[in-house]
């Protein structure tokens, strides 16, 4: 774990990913080159492969898509079994989901998938980024392309089953990831945004 002070203005952070069909992965990508504009190095890995040593860097970041209703099984279970890793260095999480595309949820109050995962979780980021995901119904299984559809519907959603749109707010990303920079530099950033709080 052995957390270093800095020594230079570059900051080094680890972002690892949970994703299913490679959504969160492409917002991760996109945080990577972002903070690689400012002379950041942001690690992306796959959550499941583990933290890996962590030294060296300067904070931690976890992204999970929401699946029927939830964050990765494998997210909630990292978060309770590495605590210890993650309170040692600043830290930030994002979500993505379809729900996200609404405005009113794009809070840690109003989304209720980022609400119930932070009341259960030991790990409190200072950082949260709620981020709108893809619909792409000719991609799912049968089933799991009509449970959509039925969510689709409930919420007020593109119900055409030829639907295929991202909804992820590119510049609340870009605003996330200035945040990410800022507290891994430990300039804690004020204020909050749709999409991103702190
Ligand atoms: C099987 C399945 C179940 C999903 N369940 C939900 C859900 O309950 N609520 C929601 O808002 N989005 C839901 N989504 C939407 C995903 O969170 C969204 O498509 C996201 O972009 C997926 O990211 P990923 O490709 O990184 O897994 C679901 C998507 C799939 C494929």
């Amino acid at each position: 774990m052995g957390y270093r002070p800095r020594v230079s203005s570059v900051s080094r952070i680890l972002l690892l990913y949970s994703s299913v069909y490679g959504h969160t992965l492409k917002i991760s990508e996109f945080i990577k080159a972002d903070a690689a504009a400012r002379g950041d190095v942001v690690e992306v890995r796959p959550l499941a492969d583990g933290a890996g040593d962590v030294a060296g860097f300067d904070a931690l970041v976890v992204g999970s898509s929401i699946r029927h209703g939830k964050h990765h099984t494998e997210v909630v279970e990292f978060v309770r079994a590495q605590r210890a890793l993650l309170d040692s260095r600043p830290g930030a999480f994002f979500s993505v989901s379809l729900i996200a595309r609404k405005p009113t949820r794009q809070t840690p109050e109003t989304n209720q998938y980022v609400r119930e995962f932070l009341a259960r979780s030991p790990w409190q980021p200072q950082l949260v980024g709620i981020f709108g995901g893809v619909l792409d119904y000719q991609r799912y299984r049968v089933f799991d392309r009509y449970a959509i559809r039925l969510i689709m519907t409930l919420t007020g959603g593109p119900t055409d089953l030829h639907t295929n749109v991202e909804f992820t707010d590119w510049d609340k990303v870009r605003e996330f990831s200035n945040r990410l920079s800022a507290l891994a530099a430990g300039r804690a950033s004020a204020g909050q945004a749709a999409g991103c709080a702190t």
